[in-house]
């Protein structure tokens, strides 16, 4: 669908925003969007705010990441999406949560971590309108 758009659009897009975070890594379309100049946004970069018991903020990896740079599980999953070249827009209520969310310039994440972090990709998404709205959005 981006081909096409390419194609005949007069204004090209210059920002492509979906649901990424290590559990729906998009790998082939973050490469592919870069490849043609589309900026990409990762929205529910740490998982959503949907409750299950398996997220990328639980994740052991994430946690033995995060405690060997004395981080928080969230500012990795953020530090992860940076050092993709992607923006991540977190959303919080917590004034706590919203300022460690912004503290993740302060730290890298080796080759290696990024490489452990990208391997725990499950491609699935936890933001599935389909169910919701009767509308099959990603099938
Ligand atoms: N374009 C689209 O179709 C689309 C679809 C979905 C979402 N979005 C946008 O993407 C943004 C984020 O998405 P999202 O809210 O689904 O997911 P998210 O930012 O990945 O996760 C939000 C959840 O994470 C918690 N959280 C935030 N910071 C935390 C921290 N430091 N430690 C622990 N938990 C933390 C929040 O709880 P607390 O509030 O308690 O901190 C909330 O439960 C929103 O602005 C949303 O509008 C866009």
């Amino acid at each position: 669908m981006i081909v096409d758009l390419l194609t005949y659009a007069q204004v090209k897009p210059v920002m492509n925003q979906v649901e990424i975070h290590p559990y729906h890594s998009q790998s082939e379309l973050v490469e592919f969007c870069h490849k043609v100049n589309l900026q990409v946004t990762a929205y529910s970069p740490l998982g959503s705010f949907v409750d299950l018991p398996a997220k990328p903020i639980k994740d052991p990896v994430v946690l033995k990441i995060a405690a060997a740079h004395s981080k928080t599980p969230a500012q990795i999953l953020l530090r992860w999406s940076l050092q993709r070249g992607l923006i991540a827009i977190p959303k919080s209520v917590n004034p706590a949560h919203v300022l460690e969310n912004i503290q993740v310039f302060d730290f890298e994440l080796s080759a290696e971590e990024m490489d452990v972090i990208n391997k725990i990709n499950k491609n699935q998404r936890f933001i599935e309108p389909s169910g919701w709205w009767g509308v099959p959005y990603f099938k």
